[in-house]
């Protein structure tokens, strides 16, 4: 594989030809690894999702790409939109790091949409000579037409004095007569924060109010991707504390991503009342940097990238990197999250799955009576490659297992992840499944687990059932269309 230089990774993107730039879409197109319905690059890396929203009757939403490898590079946001949060439409432009204040990246942000227009809030990372960081938090409007428009100066020019220039991902919300924007920040003794920004106006002026209390006074050495939504008027906090302590929560990725739950949010303090404890945000083994937002009508919806900072990928080999999850609709049970992935118009026949081949293109849902034991086996027809998935009743958990499904993904942080339940009693769950992500939803999606996974060969799969126990189930199958 090719190695990168810093100079190579950052040069404008006008250094590249078409000509590099089809070869990599077609390796993208080609691959064994290629998504039928989630939203994966056209080439090169695709990371977090940004300016998720809803304007001018369409759904909006951006993802980081690089997309002249599968490296860390100069990256832009690339537009894609939706009628159905099904199917999504490659835009013909993107945001592109091209004034002084992103020379090193056009980095995270989010989406307000304002009128005909909708506000950009998102931000520039630069590189000093001797490789310093800066960051500038950038406007930028967009048209009816897909075109943008930049603000010539930052919003907010650079961190409080005592914070380091990990500072960055704004989410700008409405609230009353002002803007609010929630960043997530590193303070100089390397804890975690999310800093608080007010304004009269979109593009300003912006001042700092108050960090966001949400029950710690912080969290790991660095918040990213910080998201605070409303489900019936309780606050929900989504976002990524970086080298959390494991005696604060318990997870196994390198970064994990979690929420909070409050009663209420006191706009005058910035506090979330009475805020749950943590909980992850999906408990497999790649999501990350979910980005939710509220509808004009109050509802919720997330999106994660399926894909972990600092992480090797098989597909790395094939020039490409990562992909999003379903859109997620969230509600509240309690301080728990409900997740319901938008899935109605992807579903194409309905098909056996106990005695049906599977083309890793499936919905397939079971509901046991009692909690299951043993274990359900997606087998390859033609080689050992397999996902297990194993059921507990004694503990009330479920463990998925991707060891022998294929290559090695971030073998050092675990193949195995397990949950438990709180219900001791039935079981169903949900498993979609997409050429190399599968995404499992437990109990009506009160737990979503997410992984990528890389078969070694194209093959046909069934369901192995056998080692159920004989437990009695019932189990439905839908293959799914292409988006
Ligand atoms: C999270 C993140 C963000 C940053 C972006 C850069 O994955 O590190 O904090 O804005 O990726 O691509």
């Amino acid at each position: 594989m090719k190695t990168w230089t810093a100079i190579e990774r950052y040069q404008p993107y006008a250094h590249y030809s078409q000509h590099l730039l089809t070869k990599l879409e077609k390796q993208q197109q080609d691959s064994i690894w290629h998504l039928a319905y989630h939203i994966q690059p056209k080439s090169g890396l695709l990371n977090d999702p940004n300016g998720f929203s809803f304007f001018n009757n369409k759904w909006h939403l951006f993802y980081q790409s690089f997309p002249y490898g599968a490296v860390n590079g100069l990256r832009s946001w690339v537009h894609l939109t939706s009628t159905d949060l099904t199917h999504w439409k490659h835009e013909k432009t993107s945001l592109l790091p091209d004034t002084q204040y992103e020379t090193h990246g056009a980095y995270s942000g989010s989406a307000l949409p304002m009128g005909d227009q909708l506000f950009l809030m998102y931000t520039g990372n630069v590189r000093t000579a001797n490789w310093g960081r800066h960051a500038y938090q950038l406007g930028a409007w967009m048209d009816k037409e897909g075109d943008f428009y930049k603000l010539p100066v930052p919003l907010i020019n650079q961190p409080l004095t005592n914070f380091t220039q990990h500072f960055r991902d704004p989410k700008i919300i409405h609230h009353g007569n002002n803007y609010f924007a929630f960043l997530g920040a590193r303070r100089s003794d390397d804890t975690g924060h999310v800093l608080v920004y007010k304004a009269p106006k979109v593009t300003g002026p912006w001042s700092y109010v108050d960090e966001l209390h949400f029950g710690s006074s912080s969290l790991g050495y660095m918040i990213e991707c910080p998201n605070l939504v409303f489900i019936n008027q309780h606050p929900v906090f989504i976002f990524c504390p970086q080298g959390l302590s494991k005696q604060k929560l318990s997870y196994e990725n390198i970064y994990p991503n979690t929420y909070i739950v409050g009663d209420s949010f006191n706009w005058d303090t910035l506090t979330i009342v009475n805020p749950s404890s943590l909980h992850n945000f999906d408990s497999g083994f790649d999501l990350y940097a979910t980005q939710a937002f509220n509808t004009a009508n109050g509802e919720t919806y997330a999106i994660g990238w399926a894909g972990l900072p600092e992480t090797k990928y098989p597909s790395d080999q094939e020039n490409w990197q990562g992909s999003l999850s379903l859109v997620r609709k969230l509600s509240l049970q309690g301080t728990h999250l409900i997740q319901s992935p938008i899935t109605t118009d992807l579903i194409d026949t309905s098909f056996d799955p106990i005695n049906e081949s599977l083309d890793l293109q499936e919905k397939v849902s079971f509901s046991f009576k009692n909690f299951p034991n043993g274990k359900l086996i997606l087998q390859a027809d033609h080689s050992d490659n397999r996902l297990t998935i194993f059921f507990d009743s004694t503990n009330a958990t479920v463990k998925v297992d991707r060891d022998k499904f294929g290559k090695k993904i971030g073998s050092k942080f675990g193949t195995t992840r397990t949950v438990k339940l709180t219900s001791k009693t039935k079981l169903d769950f949900t498993l979609y499944l997409d050429k190399s992500i599968f995404e499992l939803y437990l109990n009506g999606g009160s737990t979503a687990l997410t992984g990528r996974y890389f078969p070694d060969q194209a093959d046909t799969y069934h369901l192995d059932t056998s080692h159920l126990k004989s437990q009695k189930f019932d189990v439905q199958g839908w293959r799914l269309k292409s988006i």
